[in-house]
């Protein structure tokens, strides 16, 4: 049934005054059937309007990340401006250390082999983002200067010949360390996971390098210089985790259903980067975990737990079960502008969590803004994704 005008009582097409545009605004209600409001039901989407586009959340993670960027250079140049060759007594290195210490800080001068690589290609991959790219060309510097120190450490110890480490050196440049994954959401879960699990081993270094070490045939190694130097390179690798960290919050706030399915394809597939390619890898993994530096326990405890737990995922298991039966997971398939289209996906992890670290990101960032004066031309500013009001 047609509405009816309110003063005329008419159809508006039989409308004696004519007035057909008034007819329908005036026109009562009509009370639509049972069916077509439950079909209209099941359609609307189980979140509220007013959620951000794909190009708005792309804006919002480029601003985020290139704030967070000009932060972390000013905060690298004031606090961890080291020198590989000044800042260490390497002439105090201790030249008696066991052999297995010895193998073990060979295996970290070989990862850190893989610098070029690990550089010319993470910048490649993200060279549309001028934030991200920019971290990643400082990354690469800080990352080489690792190198540098591991050199040293290995020419100081006099364990080997400086022509056997020259050697060693060229036969690490053979191999090229391929990228695990040629995007951004699952390299950045795997660079974060990587970073802490990196961070670990070096401070677990650096306790045996203090003498506090209860591994058999790893407590007589304290080595004051030894423990600077694995603090020092722990410490960059920690500031490395936080930056990829809040990356990987921004993508898990604005985009959660594409970051969670590529959070679980890393977590499936995690190696430490250069294992499969330097020689000698096996017996290299066997010292580390008869050291008590890494191994499965470490990686799960210390490593996983803690990265999940910084990601608003406290059951780990519960997160990989859920993923796997392949229903939940089938669930996180977003609409064009990235956006989950069923709420399930809420179940996996604590957003609410996620929303408060984005929301102080973007706070430091402003904070630095101000700081620097940068506030008064262009200032960042956060926008909520929507989602968190499901
Ligand atoms: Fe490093
Ligand atoms: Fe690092």
């Amino acid at each position: 049934m047609p509405g009816s005008c309110r003063p005329c009582y008419n159809v508006p097409s039989v409308c004696p005054l004519g007035q057909l545009e008034i007819h329908l605004r005036l026109m009562l209600p009509i009370k639509p059937e049972d069916a077509i409001v439950e079909e209209i039901e099941e359609q609307r989407p189980p979140y509220p309007a007013g959620l951000l586009s794909k190009r708005e959340k792309d804006r919002l993670i480029e601003r985020g990340t290139a704030g967070l960027y000009r932060w972390y250079l000013a905060r690298s140049q004031a606090k961890r401006n080291w020198n590989p060759d000044y800042s260490f007594d390497w002439r105090s290195l201790r030249t008696d250390h066991s052999p297995e210490l010895n193998m073990i800080l060979e295996g970290y001068y070989a990862v850190e082999q893989y610098v070029p690589d690990y550089t010319s290609k993470t910048i490649q991959m993200t060279r549309q983002s001028y934030g991200r790219s920019q971290f990643q060309i400082r990354w690469g510097a800080e990352e080489e200067k690792h190198a540098d120190l591991w050199l040293n450490s290995l020419l100081f110890s006099r364990f080997r010949a400086p022509a056997w480490i020259e050697e060693y050196k060229q036969s690490l440049r053979t191999a090229e360390w391929p990228m695990p994954w040629e995007d951004v959401f699952h390299t950045i879960f795997y660079v974060v996971i990587q970073e802490r699990a990196t961070q670990l081993n070096y401070l677990n270094t650096a306790i045996i390098a203090r003498g506090q070490s209860d591994a058999p045939g790893f407590a007589e190694e304290a080595d004051p210089v030894l423990a600077n130097v694995a603090d020092t390179i722990a410490t960059d690798e920690a500031a490395h985790y936080y930056f990829f960290l809040e990356i990987a919050r921004l993508y898990l706030y604005y985009y959660p259903g594409l970051a969670l399915d590529a959070l679980f394809d890393v977590l499936d597939n995690f190696l430490m980067p250069g294992y499969d390619i330097i020689p000698g890898r096996a017996r290299l993994g066997e010292l580390l975990y008869q050291a008590g530096i890494y191994g499965p326990r470490q990686y799960t405890r210390d490593v996983l737990q803690v990265a999940l737990k910084n990601v608003g995922i406290e059951d780990r298991r519960a997160f990989v079960k859920a993923l796997s039966d392949g229903i939940k997971r089938s669930r996180l398939a977003p609409d064009p502008d990235g956006n989950p289209r069923h709420t399930a996906i809420f179940d996996l992890f604590d957003y609410d969590s996620v929303e408060k670290a984005v929301q102080k990101l973007f706070g430091r960032v402003a904070d630095y803004e101000h700081e620097v004066g940068l506030d008064q031309v262009d200032p960042t500013r956060f926008l909520p994704s929507g989602l968190g009001n499901r």
